[in-house]
């Protein structure tokens, strides 16, 4: 509201992503149906956020003022379709969504048509319900690996690649395809479908041995680690053959060119690719935001295009939905601090940089408007020279504090994205908003070896220069200077905080972690020698 100037009164409706009826009924059924094991979720799930869900209409129209007839709800998988459809390019498409869960769906497929001058729909055909999920499915392998649930999945994924599918077998016991081209799980080995204390059951367990402790680190050099990876690595391998074979089925029925894929399990780069290359479709289409969060913008157009029936309009095919960055800011936060900062025109701006990521300096770069959704796409990024492996080890110790086996991410432009990565027709596409993973062509992984993942693979960011014209600028400004137009690209924060947001967001972070250079509009700053120095002694006392 504040970005477009409006008053709440000037709202024609607020949309809440989901029924909280229909959820409150699902928790509640649960509960009921496994009585009495279940008595521990249930006052949980009241106390948490469902009596919040509830009373959803009114919290919202005492917040914003705005009367209760104008908020409207549509259902989860609703969002999520809406999301992935409404805002991808095509006119037609199949649509398939799949979470953890909604209200009660978990996967939904159907298709969606955007008529010009006519009507938008969304039409939802069959769905797959609670406790059934893929989602779980994954989450619940995500618990017992030690990593926290609805977070730590990619690490999951991360994991998968340091393993061998070798418990294969053991996944396909717990889900099972049925004959109409859904699965079911073996609820004997699952236990989040009456409990919050623990998502997988004993014979889970027998089945695949002690769960890891999330405070011990994975020694890959052990059986113990080994295993992790195995068991990570056979999961991924069954949750990739049911999308494959979901979405070929889909593709048989509607005939039709497109996927957009929704839903928190879309954000799985390696199914994503999978998916793109067997499902026969020839565009697959996932939005920036392809979780919960980008059910708010879902919602809203949902409620726009079809229940308001407004004309289809083209959305803006890029991430950048958020608050705009302020150069001035920053230059006024250094000048007060006696920082070395200097403002530039673009090109001086560009060649200096490139000359810094050259020189081996990690940059905080901080362009335009935020991107929406999880992953950095060149607004709020860290960029790094993406060649060596001590270029990676730097980044996780000093800036990102995390495991050595979650991979940095690269950014190239469109026009010699091919040279460098092994695309299939339609991956500069799902690279876009790093939605696939993509081998590095094997004669470029020694030289991209910050970016290039244990099985040689990448989760690239493909950029066109209408999205990101600078970044596009500085790729090519470095290509001139060190032969390869590629850099590491990063999400602008440290670890455990969000991606920064704000130029003085990011210069607390850049005052205070491995980060050499800040850029933020035309203002370029520049880290003092004695800071870098002070910087360097406390991270030695902390490590003592
Ligand atoms: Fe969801």
């Amino acid at each position: 509201m504040e970005h477009a100037g409006l008053e709440p009164q000037e709202l024609d409706a607020v949309v809440f992503y989901e029924r909280p009826m229909l959820k409150f009924d699902r928790i509640l059924t649960c509960a009921l149906r496994a009585f009495p094991r279940s008595w521990r979720a249930f006052p949980k799930a009241m106390k948490n956020s469902l009596g919040e869900k509830v009373w959803m209409r009114g919290i919202i129209s005492s917040h914003l003022g705005v009367p209760g007839n104008k908020i409207l709800f549509t259902e989860h998988h609703q969002s999520h379709a809406a999301a992935a459809f409404l805002t991808a390019p095509t006119h037609r498409a199949a649509i398939l969504t799949t979470d953890g869960v909604g209200e009660w769906a978990t996967l939904t497929v159907g298709h969606g048509e955007r008529r010009v001058n006519g009507a938008t729909t969304i039409d939802l055909t069959r769905e797959i319900r609670f406790p059934h999920s893929l989602g779980m499915l994954y989450a619940t392998f995500t618990a017992f690996l030690g990593f926290a649930v609805n977070d730590g999945e990619y690490k999951v994924m991360g994991l998968a690649s340091y393993g061998r599918p070798t418990m294969v077998d053991q996944v396909r016991r717990l889900i099972h395809p049925t004959p109409d081209g859904a699965f079911t799980l073996d609820l004997d080995y699952f236990e989040f479908q009456t409990t919050v204390e623990r998502s997988y059951s004993s014979r889970f367990v027998d089945l695949f041995g002690p769960p890891r402790n999330p405070y011990e680190p994975i020694d890959l050099e052990t059986a113990e680690g080994r295993r992790y990876a195995d068991c990570a690595a056979s999961v991924q391998r069954v949750l990739e053959d049911t999308l494959v074979d979901m979405t070929r089925a889909l593709h048989r029925e509607t005939e039709l060119p497109d996927l957009c894929l929704g839903g928190g399990v879309a954000l799985n780069g390696v199914a994503n690719a999978r998916i793109l290359r067997e499902s026969g479709f020839d565009r697959v289409f996932v939005p920036s935001a392809p979780g919960d969060a980008g059910c708010a913008l879902g919602c809203a157009l949902y409620a726009d295009r079809i229940h308001f029936g407004n004309p289809d309009r083209e959305i803006p095919d890029h991430p950048f939905w958020g608050p705009s960055v302020d150069g001035d800011e920053l230059a006024r936060l250094a000048r007060e601090d006696g920082q070395l900062m200097n403002e530039l025109e673009d090109g001086d701006l560009i060649e200096e940089t490139a000359a810094d990521l050259e020189a081996g300096r990690v940059v905080g770069w901080m362009d335009g408007a935020m991107e929406f959704g999880p992953r950095a796409l060149g607004h709020r990024s860290i960029l790094a020279a993406p060649h060596s492996v001590e270029m990676r080890d730097r980044l996780n110790r000093d800036i990102k504090y995390r495991e050595e086996f979650r991979p940095f991410a690269p950014v190239v432009p469109i026009e010699v994205a091919g040279r460098y990565f092994d695309l299939p027709p339609g991956g500069a596409r799902l690279a876009r908003f790093m939605s696939g993973v993509f081998p590095v062509r094997p004669e470029w992984r020694s030289r991209l070896a910050a970016v290039t993942h244990v099985d040689g693979t990448a989760r690239v960011q493909v950029l066109e220069r209408d999205m990101a014209p600078r970044l596009h600028a500085l790729l090519q400004a470095y290509g001139r200077r060190s032969g390869i137009p590629v850099l590491l690209n990063t999400s602008f924060n440290v670890a455990g905080e969000p991606i920064v947001n704000r130029a003085v967001e990011g210069y607390l972070t850049f005052r205070r972690c491995g980060i050499d250079v800040l850029v933020a509009g035309q203002t370029r700053l520049v880290k003092r020698a004695s800071q870098q120095q002070k910087e360097k002694e406390k991270a030695k006392e902390e490590v003592a």
